[in-house]
C-alpha cells in the first residue's frame, strides 16, 4: 500500500524473459498470444534459455574431460530431452520411466547415468539392456542385485558407488541428501569396504565414484568440503587396487529465483574441474535446476479479487497442484503482472493463493502487486525445474499444457490433460 513497495523484476537476471511495449514477452512471444491460444494455466519455455544454460555450463568445464549428464527428473518433457540430446548432453535418470523417455528422445544409453536409492531388478535389467555408462549404486545390496543381474545376462556392468560425504547442503531440510542421516548412497568411512566386496565380482566393474550432496545450493563450500572427502577415497581406492576413471559430482547448484545470489557456474566448474584435473578424472555432472529452472514460467490467469479483513487475495487458476514447490518447501517464485501498465500505477500487497481446498496453497504472502483486475495475466517466475515434473491431479484439476517458444514462434509440447486422461484407468 506504500509508495516504497520495491518489487522484484526477474527481468534483470534473464535476457530471455522481458517486456515489450508493456507486455511479457518470451523471446519473441508475447505472452499473452500463449494465453489466448492454449489457455492456463500453463508452463512456457524458452528454448534459447534452456540452450544457453546448458552450453555455459559445459564451457566451465571445459578445462577437463566431462559429460554434462542432464537431471531428467527436473523437467521430463520429451521436446526438452530432445533439444538437450541434440547439444549432445548426457542424462542422469532415477527410473525406468526416465529411461523409456531417453530412448523415445534417440538418447543412447553410452549417455547415461543411473541414479537412485531403490532401483528395481526390472529397472536394472532395462538399464542393462540399454547399455548404460554407469550404474550410480547406493548400497551394498543394489550391489549384489546388479552383479546377479549382469551375470545372468553375461555382461560386465560399469559402476560407481554413491558415497555420503556427510556435509551439510541445500536449501531446504527436503533437498539436503547429503548427510550422515539422510537414507542416500554409502557412508564415506564405509565405502572402501563396499568397493572391495564389488572387486570379487566378475560382473561388476568399478568405473567411478559418485556424490550428489543437495539440490539450490547457494555456496561452493559443500561442494569444496564433498571434493575433498572425495579425493582422498579416490587415493585410498587407487592404493587398493580400484581403477576410478569417473568421478560422478552430481547437480545441486542453486539458482536465482529471487534475492538468492547464487555462485556462477564458472567459480563451481573452475573447483570441480580443477580437482578432476588433478585426479585425472573424467567428470560427470548431473545439474537440473541450473538448467531448465530459469528458463520457465508458469503463465497463469487471476480468476477472484478479494478481501478478508483488510487483507487482499488473488486467486489465480493456477494451484498447488501444478506448482508444489511453494507448499512442499515454502519456495519463493515470484510472480508479476503480464502486462506492464504506466509507471504511476497503484501498488498494493496481496496473497497469491490457487483454488484447491488447502491452506497450503498459496503461492506468496504479501507480495507487491499492480492493481490487476480478474482476467489478468500473472507469471510465476523460475518453473521450469521441478515445476510440472512434481504436479499432480490433485482436485481432478487437468495438468496444465506445456509450450516452447523458439523465436518468434510458439508450440506446444505437452497438451493440456482432459477430463478423460483424468479418468483413464478407472
Ligand atoms: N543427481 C541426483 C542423484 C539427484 O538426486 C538430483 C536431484 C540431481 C542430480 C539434480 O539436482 P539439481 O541440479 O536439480 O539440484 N524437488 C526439489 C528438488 C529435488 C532434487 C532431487 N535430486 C525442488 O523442487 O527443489
Amino acid at each position: 500500500m506504500t509508495s516504497r513497495l520495491r518489487p522484484l523484476d526477474p527481468t534483470r537476471y534473464t535476457p530471455f524473459f522481458r517486456y515489450r511495449d508493456g507486455r511479457l514477452h518470451a523471446e519473441g512471444v508475447a505472452l499473452d498470444r500463449v494465453a489466448a491460444r492454449v489457455g492456463t494455466p500453463v508452463y512456457v519455455y524458452s528454448r534459447a534459455a534452456i540452450e544457453s544454460a546448458w552450453k555455459r555450463f559445459d564451457r566451465a568445464f571445459a578445462s577437463a574431460p566431462h559429460m554434462v549428464c542432464y537431471s531428467v527428473k527436473a523437467n521430463s518433457n520429451l521436446s526438452i530431452l530432445r533439444i538437450l540430446g541434440r547439444l549432445g548432453s548426457g542424462f542422469d535418470i532415477v527410473s525406468a520411466g526416465e529411461l523409456d523417455r531417453l530412448r523415445r528422445a534417440g538418447v543412447p544409453g553410452r549417455r547415461i547415468v543411473f541414479s537412485g536409492v531403490g532401483k528395481t531388478r526390472e529397472e536394472i535389467r532395462e538399464a542393462l539392456r540399454a547399455g548404460i555408462l554407469l550404474f550410480n549404486v547406493e548400497s551394498e545390496a543394489e550391489l549384489e542385485a546388479l552383479a546377479e543381474e549382469a551375470a545372468r545376462r553375461r555382461v560386465v556392468a560399469s559402476a560407481a558407488l554413491r558415497v555420503n560425504p556427510d556435509v551439510g547442503a541445500g536449501a531446504h531440510p527436503h533437498i539436503a541428501t547429503g548427510r550422515r542421516a539422510h537414507k542416500f548412497g554409502v557412508d564415506w568411512s564405509r565405502a572402501a569396504d563396499v568397493y572391495r566386496a564389488g572387486l570379487g565380482m566378475p560382473s561388476i566393474r568399478w568405473r567411478g565414484v559418485t556424490a550428489h550432496i543437495g539440490s539450490q545450493i547457494l555456496s561452493l563450500d559443500p561442494f569444496r568440503r564433498a571434493l575433498a572427502r572425495l579425493e582422498a577415497l579416490i587415493a585410498q581406492l587407487r592404493r587398493m587396487g580400484v581403477n576410478i576413471e569417473y568421478l560422478d559430482f552430481g547437480g545441486g547448484l542453486g539458482v536465482r529465483y529471487g534475492e538468492e545470489q547464487p555462485p556462477d557456474f564458472r567459480d563451481y566448474g573452475k573447483l570441480v574441474a580443477g580437482t578432476a584435473r588433478k585426479l585425472g578424472c573424467r567428470l560427470l555432472l548431473e545439474p537440473g535446476r541450473a538448467i531448465v529452472g530459469p528458463a520457465g514460467v508458469l503463465l497463469t490467469q487471476v480468476v477472484y479479487k478479494k478481501e478478508n479483513r483488510g487483507k487482499k487475495f488473488l486467486v489465480i487458476d493456477a494451484a498447488m497442484n501444478d506448482l508444489m514447490r511453494p507448499a512442499l518447501y515454502g519456495a519463493v517464485h515470484p510472480v508479476t503482472a503480464v502486462r506492464r501498465t504506466s509507471s504511476r500505477e497503484r501498488w498494493t500487497v496481496a496473497d497469491i493463493v490457487g483454488p484447491v481446498c488447502e491452506t497450503g496453497d498459496s503461492f506468496l504472502a504479501d507480495w507487491p502487486m499492480p492493481d490487476v483486475e480478474s482476467g489478468d495475466l500473472l507469471a510465476l517466475w523460475g518453473a521450469g525445474a521441478y515445476g510440472f515434473a512434481l504436479s499432480s491431479n490433485y482436485n481432478s484439476r487437468r495438468r496444465p499444457a506445456e509450450v516452447l517458444v523458439e523465436g518468434e514462434k510458439f508450440r506446444t509440447i505437452r497438451r493440456r490433460q482432459s477430463y478423460a486422461d483424468l479418468i483413464r484407468g478407472e
